[in-house]
């Protein structure tokens, strides 16, 4: 795989620029069209990235008159929305796509796209040729923004339309179909610079991009005035923005707007200043928490990973981060079984974990991409080694993270109220400013609003309360 090069001047394009115009005409055209489909249906795979730009096709498919579809099957127009960053992330997808060719037999005018991470993977535009050649449309996620130009040429096509677009451009301000009214996510930046050797993101993404500070504190305003009560601010590095001032300074004019609350992820520990600690101490919407991926807890694999921190300067910022934000809630992503791993190593991912005490972690099982370092690394770990070890951490997070999760109990705490709850139809659920999900009695009248409780217990990875 070649290292991408592409140049750090690309600006993302406004709503104002001639390109924009162009594909409001495609738009417009399409929405005239009479025998055009009629419905949609995106299925998302992936990160909250990918999440935003699903949000984004069917904003821009709304604009063009089709109306989504709960059903996938029946949809008229079936969109992929791929991600690759692990093996599992790519065959589920791929799956899913092949088995819509079933369907096509018999609902013979449903239209199937796919776009995402997966696209912009080396080789796989000739693969889709090859051996999908029953989809109508692919394009990568540089090229999102030309998805009616795209969307009108598959309709005129008997031929896969592919695109897969450089990695230079970025586009803001197309419509977007938000999936709730209460919660937007704002992308701040694109890409990421980082390399980690076992990940695949900076080869389908690109190099990092990031918007203008104006940009985004306008659309934090409109969202504001529009009722949004939390934006989730999205990158692959948000720590590294640089636009036209820092992240901590974008942090402290957002905070300005009086949204009243701001999350944001996902941050790199070695890109974690004093300054950002600083602004989460001293910000009212700035929510206390803070998702830190830590990916291992050996020295050894932390250098191998090329993440560019070791374990104790991880600590000292955990430990700088509760000091400045006392109790704040702290997530993580792990990884085990990087090749070389030991049983050792792996246990100082372990004593990590049971040091640090995180309210919730992701945890993988590594997996290898096709063109990155660690592929080519010798002494891959074995799947029964890998299950084994897998299973210890997850018993050991569960366990601390009821444990940490015990000193929200008797406090108060204010719930962003997301729905009803899954186990008790008296019951709804939401995130609490710490980001723990919290399940409190109330109705359909609570989704939306921001309601104060008291939490009064710890069921697993929850928290009861009860209204203030
Ligand atoms: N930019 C973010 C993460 C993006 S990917 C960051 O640096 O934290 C999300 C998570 O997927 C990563 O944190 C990592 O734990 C996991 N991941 C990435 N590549 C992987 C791979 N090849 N195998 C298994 N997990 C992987
Ligand atoms: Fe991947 Fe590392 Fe970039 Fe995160 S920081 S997206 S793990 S290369
Ligand atoms: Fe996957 Fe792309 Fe996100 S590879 S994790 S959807 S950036």
């Amino acid at each position: 795989m070649q290292e991408i090069t592409a140049s750090q001047s690309v600006a993302y394009l406004s709503p104002e620029d001639e390109e924009m115009e162009r594909q409001r005409e495609y738009i417009r055209s399409i929405r005239d069209l009479t025998d055009r489909p009629q419905t949609y249906h995106v299925v998302t795979y992936g990160c909250q990235m990918n999440a935003h730009d699903s949000e984004k096709i069917a904003g821009m498919l709304e604009e063009m008159g089709l109306t989504y579809s709960p059903e996938r099957d029946s949809a008229d127009f079936v969109i992929f929305n791929t991600c690759c960053v692990r093996d599992n992330a790519e065959r589920r997808a791929l799956g899913n796509v092949t088995w819509l060719k079933e369907v096509r037999k018999t609902n013979p005018k449903l239209m199937i796209g796919v776009c995402g991470c997966m696209i912009q993977e080396p080789g796989m535009a000739e693969k889709i040729i090859r051996q999908y050649g029953f989809i109508d449309l692919a394009f990568g996620t540089a090229v999102l923004h030309r998805f009616p130009e795209l969307f009108w040429s598959a309709l005129h096509s008997d031929h896969v339309v592919l695109e897969v677009g450089g990695q230079d451009s970025v586009v803001e301000g197309m419509p977007v179909q938000r999936l709730r009214q209460d919660f937007a996510y704002v992308s701040i930046m694109q890409g990421c610079n980082n390399f980690c050797t076992y990940c695949i993101v900076p080869y389908v993404r690109g190099r990092e991009r990031s918007r203008n500070m104006r940009d985004i504190v306008r659309e934090v305003e409109k969202l504001r005035d529009g009722g949004v009560q939390e934006i989730m601010l999205l990158g692959q590095n948000v720590n590294s923005y640089s636009g036209d001032g820092t992240f901590p300074e974008l942090l402290r004019q957002l905070d300005q707007t009086g949204i009243p609350r701001i999350r944001f992820m996902t941050s790199h520990p070695k890109d974690l200043s004093s300054e950002l600690i600083r602004v989460m101490g001293e910000s009212q919407h700035v929510l206390p928490q803070f998702h830190l991926p830590v990916q291992a807890g050996s020295n050894e694999i932390l250098r191998r990973m090329n993440r560019r921190y070791t374990r104790e300067s991880y600590l000292e910022k955990v430990h700088l981060l509760r000091e400045a934000v006392p109790g704040i809630g702290l997530t993580t992503d792990i990884m085990i079984s990087f090749p070389g791993e030991t049983e050792e190593q792996f246990l100082d991912t372990l004593n990590l974990v049971d040091e640090v005490g995180y309210d919730s972690a992701f945890t993988f099982i590594y997996s290898p991409r096709t063109g990155t370092p660690a592929e080519k690394m010798p002494d891959q770990v074995p799947p029964e080694v890998s299950k084994e070890r897998i299973q210890r951490l997850i018993d050991l997070q569960t366990k601390r993270q009821m444990e940490v999760m015990r000193r929200f109990v008797g406090s108060p705490e204010e719930v962003l109220v997301e729905g009803i709850s899954r186990r008790n139809l008296q019951e709804v659920s939401g995130r609490g400013r710490h980001g723990v999900s919290v399940t409190l009695p109330g109705t359909e009248e609570d989704i939306g609003k921001i309601v104060k409780v008291l939490v009064t217990d710890v069921k697993q990875n929850t928290l009861t309360a009860t209204r203030l």
